[in-house]
């Protein structure tokens, strides 16, 4: 295949250098077309544009291909903890014994979060969304550690900084669920590993069978990984352009937390149990719900359904059903919105509408019911998606770091009003 294209533009041709990456993937690189055309491109929601090359996660949204750092998720879901995934993610290979020791050991040493930290609480109304407080929370890091702020870290200062993130996240997400409730805080307990740590800091009301039971801390492990990173997704997009303007890592971790809320992205989890919950009390007519979804004159959308990349199947969403049967076997669980779940399922898979249009559950439409067995409430499933994409960030921000990658700043086709006369107010 040629190694340039060309782009004819009036009298003008313009050949463009076309780069392939290891997965044979293949991009015109047009970042001379302007100075020769005059022209840029517009890609509205960076539908077939890509922002950066990366060495992170391959994705392959029309076989149902997901790898990380080369690793198939099939695999690393089975065999590796959230931890080693995070390592892999973060530094590029996967650790030896004495590697994935000394890392669970220096996140052990940070998992406390400065006392100070828990009169935010306080502050928030009872029922501010779990979501907002994580944002907020993580980027009040930066103050507590304010050497974070220098753009020009050596590499150990920053690894630091990643390391307590790391660490402390689990902390807060766990705090945040505790206050929730009105109950007293948990502490780490750093004899455990990092999913059972927070399980235990989560639910350590329950019995301590319960909190590290096997399938349990499986299921938690698995849901991790799953989510751990998705290459240039909204969120991610987010943390590596504001990462980009030399902001520190806890500020941009917290604008992409941000970004994960909303119910078209990480926020889908929430919304396909309230989906669910919503039809059930409505009397459970599932066909009617699948019309509305087809009905485009009805905003109501299947929450679960549909991805941007994936169009044929979502590896994700195969690996975590069996988590989820697994989860609610162990803890004998009879879910009723189960059931309407796979009424909606088997009525979605068979209708046209979807069909043609590609639309297949993603891995939000069975995460929600597994977080829900294990006791969170609805409101804390994003959060709980935003520790599992923590790794996939940071190795996101330190690879865009350490391209020396510009500041991001997109262009536009200016489409409003052209030399109005001002009108003074009395006039108007
Ligand atoms: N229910 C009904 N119709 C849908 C749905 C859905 N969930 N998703 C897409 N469509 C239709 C849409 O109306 C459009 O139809 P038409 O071609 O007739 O206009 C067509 O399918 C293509 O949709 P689109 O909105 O152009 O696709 P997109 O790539 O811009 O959006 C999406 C992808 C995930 C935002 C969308 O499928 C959606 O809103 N899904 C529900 C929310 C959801 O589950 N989000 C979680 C995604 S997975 C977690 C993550 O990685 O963030």
């Amino acid at each position: 295949m040629s190694s340039t294209a060309t782009i004819t533009y009036g009298e003008q041709s313009v050949q463009l250098p076309v780069i392939t990456g290891t997965e044979n993937e293949s991009a015109i690189d047009i970042a001379k077309l302007r100075d020769t055309t005059g022209l840029i491109t517009l890609d509205s929601g960076f539908k077939n544009t890509g922002a950066t090359k990366s060495a992170i996660t391959y994705l392959d949204g029309e076989n149902g291909i997901l790898k990380y750092r080369g690793y198939a998720i099939e695999e690393l879901a089975e065999k590796s903890t959230f931890l080693e995934v995070a390592y892999l993610l973060i530094y590029g290979k996967l650790p030896n014994k004495k590697e994935i020791e000394d890392f669970q050991f220096q996140i052990s040493r940070h998992t406390l979060v400065h006392e100070d930290m828990k009169k935010f609480f306080d502050g928030f109304p009872s029922k501010s969304h779990p979501m907002g407080q994580l944002s907020s929370l993580i980027c009040s890091l930066s103050s507590f550690y304010p050497e974070s702020l220098n753009p020009h870290q050596t590499p150990e200062e920053q690894n630091l900084t990643i390391i307590k993130l790391l660490a402390k996240m689990a902390t807060i997400v766990s705090w945040i669920y505790k206050k929730s409730l009105g109950h007293p805080l948990i502490y780490p307990q750093n004899k455990y590993d990092y999913v059972t740590n927070f399980m235990h800091m989560t639910f350590g009301q329950r019995t301590e069978e319960v909190v590290i039971d096997p399938v349990v801390v499986n299921a938690m492990n698995v849901l991790l990984i799953l989510h751990a990173d998705h290459e240039q997704n909204c969120s991610t997009s987010t943390v590596r352009i504001v990462g980009s303007a030399d902001c520190n890592l806890y500020a941009s971790i917290s604008a992409g937390i941000s970004a994960l809320w909303g119910p078209l992205h990480g926020g889908a989890n929430q919304a396909v149990i309230e989906m669910l919950e919503q039809i059930k009390n409505d009397g459970g007519d599932v066909a009617k719900w699948v019309n509305k979804a087809k009905d485009k004159n009805d905003p109501f959308r299947l929450m679960g359904f549909g991805h941007r990349v994936y169009k044929n199947f979502d590896p994700r969403a195969k690996i975590i059903k069996k988590a989820c049967d697994d989860v609610l076997a162990k803890l004998g669980v009879n879910d009723p919105v189960l059931d309407i779940a796979k009424q909606l399922e088997a009525a979605a898979l068979s209708d046209p509408y979807f069909v043609e249009r590609k639309l297949y559950p993603n891995v939000d439409f069975y995460s929600g019911i597994i977080y829900r067995a294990l006791g969170f409430p609805t409101d804390m499933f994003t959060v709980l998606f935003a520790l599992g994409r923590l790794p996939g960030w940071i190795a996101q921000w330190k690879e865009m770091r350490e391209n020396k990658e510009p500041i991001g700043r997109p262009r536009q086709v200016y489409v409003g009003e052209v030399d109005l006369k001002y009108v003074p107010l009395a006039q108007r």
